[in-house]
């Protein structure tokens, strides 16, 4: 296992971690925005109070990181990289399709929501789960440093909170075909709660409760 040290991310980070994004998810959204765009949207975030981008590094390189946003935090970066992402979107064709269909899928939600009178599902208690406070937006690690516990490092961290959510639920949105994740979140201990979503308890500094 390689020796991992897991720290807050710092600006001169970002570039590394916008190359890794990219790496580990060609198809989204946001890489095919471009690398500008990808090192502006975990700056965006990571600058918000609610929200912590931690940095994996192996012999002083970063070779993975992990972002956990609240539901604000979320919201506050969404609306500053609004015009950033239309501005990226128009020299590449290839985002359109998938800038579309995730307009219409925000506007279907966003009306869903004020038709219900119910919070994003990040904050929402429902029959599923308990209220989650904060979600771990993403989690990566460079292909060749795979499979070393870097991973693990990440999700061990106890780094990895943000404000307030000691003693909440963090959630993650996992990909169903993702097997790798899933075996890691399982493996770390998360709760499974159905094909898609995993959520983990953050202890408090005081609270000796045993939970699963
Ligand atoms: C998912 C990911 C972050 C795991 O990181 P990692 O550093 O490779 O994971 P670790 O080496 O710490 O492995 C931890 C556990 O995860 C599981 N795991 C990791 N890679 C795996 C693979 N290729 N196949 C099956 N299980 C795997 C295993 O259970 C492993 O525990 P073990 O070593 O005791 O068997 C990494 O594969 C990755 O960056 N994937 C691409 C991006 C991605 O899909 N992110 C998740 C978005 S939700």
């Amino acid at each position: 296992m390689a020796n991992v040290i897991v720290r807050s991310a710092n600006p001169s980070d970002l570039a590394r971690v916008a190359e890794i994004h990219q790496d580990a998810f060609p198809a989204t959204l946001t890489t095919r925005l471009g690398r500008r765009f990808v090192k502006a949207y975990y700056g965006e975030h990571a600058d918000q109070d609610g929200a912590r981008l931690l940095v994996a590094t192996c012999g002083g390189t970063v070779e993975g990181f992990a972002i956990v946003v609240s539901p604000s935090a979320e919201e506050k970066a969404s609306k500053r990289l609004r015009w950033l992402m239309l501005v990226s979107a128009v020299p590449r064709i290839t985002a359109w399709p998938v800038l579309v269909r995730r307009t219409i899928e925000t506007v279907r939600k966003a009306r869903q929501r004020s038709r219900t009178g119910r919070g994003s599902s990040s904050t929402r208690a429902n029959s599923l789960g308990p209220v989650v406070h904060s979600k771990l937006m993403n989690i990566a690690v460079a292909g060749s440093r795979q499979g070393q516990g870097v991973g693990t490092a990440l999700l061990s961290s106890p780094l990895l909170t943000t404000p307030g959510s000691e003693g909440a639920h963090i959630e993650a949105i996992v990909d169903p075909r993702n097997g790798p994740s899933r075996a890691l979140f399982r493996t770390m201990g998360w709760n499974e709660l159905d094909n898609v979503r995993f959520i983990h308890f953050v202890e408090r500094a005081d609270d000796s409760s045993d939970r699963d």
